[in-house]
């Protein structure tokens, strides 16, 4: 692509490229500062055995699909023994492997074979519950009430007569109580134990030392066996406030309940976190203070922490990735933030103002195992409530017009600095599966949540590597754990390897020119002058090149300004404007010597 000839009809805007909001990162700056990570679900990648369930060795065999993307790392959701009553994020053991995944020799040679690739592995770590099926939790049961084996989960007696109500009003994330009672070992009703999740993964209690201990030894068991980080499931949970006082509402995943988001539609800032007493509570910022000096103690290169935690507002998420504490957190605001430019605009500039208030990488991230992936969840108008999952019978995405924004959502988002975070599939820009038979449906939360809310299964369904073989391709046979809708065959990896415009291609390139101009460690001042449904920021980096990016948000196309020359665009340029729910990439050698206040006649 060449320079721009703009046509008669479009004016060019007399553009102004506003004060830096983020300055440059030194040109060698820490991995994790500027990573691409590309999260496997791992029951969903790829089977190496035929029995319609992912696999380590499956995945193993697929890495140089990461080398050739050009992602840095590969963060891989729980692959414990595990009853798989939350896809695994309940766990029986922290220190093996599910025979469901393979065995421990397969994480060693997955390690092994990820780091030949120059691929860094971080696994996921689930410190606020473990599995029902935890050998602590079954000692527990057994001991009965007030021993010490109980101390180690959250047991209470119940309320009321005979202690038949749950201890206090907390709601389960995933619907229903957060309470659950036991019977006892003689055959009575005994005592409660709380779950934030669902009944088979009972908190932990994170005031008893073995507790402590426990998750500091499973770091360093993983951490010898060579990984380089962990993400951390619930990382605000941890704590609770003392007493266990009552709480109003039940909070969803991410953190958004209908209240809250009809709230912030209306203009008022988000409730703080940490008024729930199960959020956010100061306690657990000491426990990843000890773990950061864990994982110091194998650096350099420094093994990371990323926080999985849902809080608001910024300035307390933030708190979490302070110099001694984790690295890197998810910004689910940007994840939430409508397909609208001023608040596109908004949330890049309070997570970089934030992330820098604490010298941290802002992150990144579009889609993840837990929400509908962004290929569908664009295909609503913007300010639609992001559901948790689609049935057959809901409202259905315009499919083209999802993959069209999703493809200008991701390149808007690897043009910024800080690490990235992409969820498999989304290099294909696969959509969700908006019509499993509810009968398939896995995840508690549909049950849970009496059918109300359809859950996560739509966006966890196999990977689709081959168009024309059995299952796609997602292994031997043609067996997958959950079907695969019809058009999947058209998004599979060997329909687009190799094909210009194919959204697999997109995504190499603009990682490889990603790395290439060190966007990732880059600085960024807004350009002002377009208009309010245009998104368009200069990226620069220290060896002095600058890349003009251009999100078109508006119905109208709109013009580039003289010298910039097109590197990448989202969908074709036509007669050389941004087209509509279009992103662009392009080099713009401004005038030498210009203030950035200045006015720039483009
Ligand atoms: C967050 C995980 O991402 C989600 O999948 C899981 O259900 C909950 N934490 C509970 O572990
Ligand atoms: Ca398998």
């Amino acid at each position: 692509m060449g320079p721009v000839t703009p046509t008669e009809t479009s004016p060019r805007p007399a553009l102004r490229v506003c004060p830096l909001l983020h300055t440059a990162d030194p040109r060698h700056s820490a991995w994790w500062r500027h990573a691409v990570i590309y999260q496997v679900y791992p029951r969903s990648w790829a089977d190496s055995n035929g029995d319609g369930i992912g696999d380590l060795p499956g995945i193993t065999a697929r890495l140089d699909h990461l080398r050739r993307l050009g992602v840095d790392a590969l963060w891989l959701s729980p692959f414990y023994p595990s009853p798989q009553a939350d896809g695994g994020y309940d766990v029986a053991d922290y220190r093996d492997v599910d025979p469901l995944f393979g065995r421990l020799a397969d994480a060693d040679e997955l390690i092994a074979r990820a780091h030949e690739l120059g691929l860094r592995v971080i696994v996921d770590l689930v410190p606020n519950h473990s599995s029902d099926a935890h050998a602590w939790f079954r000692t527990a049961l057994a001991a009965g009430p007030r021993s010490s084996e109980r101390d180690r989960y959250v047991f209470r007696d119940g309320r009321g007569a005979g202690g038949d109500l749950p201890p206090n009003n907390w709601e389960s994330v995933f619907g229903g109580p957060a309470w659950t009672r036991v019977t006892e070992p003689d055959g009575s009703p005994g005592q409660w134990y709380l779950h934030l999740f669902d009944p088979a993964q009972p908190d932990f209690n994170w005031d008893h030392q073995q507790v402590r201990s426990e998750f500091e030894s499973v770091l360093r068991f993983w951490l010898d066996r060579g990984v380089d980080g962990f993400r951390v499931d619930v990382a605000h949970g941890l704590v609770k406030r003392k007493g266990l006082p009552d709480h109003r509402a039940r909070t969803h995943m991410l953190g958004d309940t209908e209240e809250a988001a009809a709230h912030v539609l209306d203009g008022h800032a988000p409730e703080p976190t940490h008024q729930i007493p199960y959020w956010d509570q100061d306690g657990v910022h000491e426990i990843y203070r000890s773990w950061r000096t864990v994982l110091d103690s194998y650096g350099p290169p420094d093994r990371i922490l990323c926080a999985e935690a849902w809080v608001e507002p910024q300035e307390r998420a933030v708190r979490y990735t302070r110099p001694d504490e984790m690295h890197q957190a998810f910004n689910f605001d940007f994840l939430g933030t409508p397909w609208i430019a001023a608040d596109l605009v908004a949330v890049i500039e309070r997570s970089l103002l934030a992330a820098d208030s604490v010298g941290a990488p802002s992150t990144w991230v579009l889609s993840n195992h837990d929400v509908v992936r962004h290929a569908t969840r664009l295909g609503f108008p913007p300010g639609t409530r992001r559901p948790n999952g689609i049935g057959a019978e809901d409202p259905q995405p315009d499919r083209e017009l999802g993959l069209r924004r999703a493809r200008a959502a991701t390149t808007l988002m690897l043009a910024l600095p800080g690490s990235a975070y992409l969820y498999q599939g989304e290099e294909l820009g696969l959509p969700e599966s908006t019509d499993l038979p509810d009968q398939l449906r896995q995840d508690p939360t549909f049950v849970r949540s009496g059918g109300e809310e359809k859950g996560r299964d739509g966006c966890r369904v196999p990977m689709p590597w081959t168009r024309d073989a059995p299952g796609h391709g997602f292994g031997p046979g043609p067996a997958t754990w959950l079907p695969q809708p019809k058009v999947y065959g058209h998004y599979a990896v060997d329909q687009q390897d190799g094909v210009a415009g194919s959204t697999l291609e997109l995504y190499r390139t603009l990682l490889r020119l990603r790395r290439e101009l060190s966007l990732g460690s880059g600085s960024l001042a807004f350009v002002g002058g377009y208009g309010p449904d245009v998104v368009a920021f200069v990226n620069g980096n220290a060896d002095g090149d600058r890349l003009l990016v251009v999100a078109n948000l508006g119905a109208e196309p709109v013009v580039l300004p003289d010298a910039a020359e097109v590197i990448e665009a989202s969908a074709p340029l036509g007669d050389g404007l941004v087209p509509t729910d279009t992103t662009v990439w392009a080099r713009w050698p401004w005038r030498a010597g210009h203030r950035t206040t200045d006015s720039l006649d483009a």
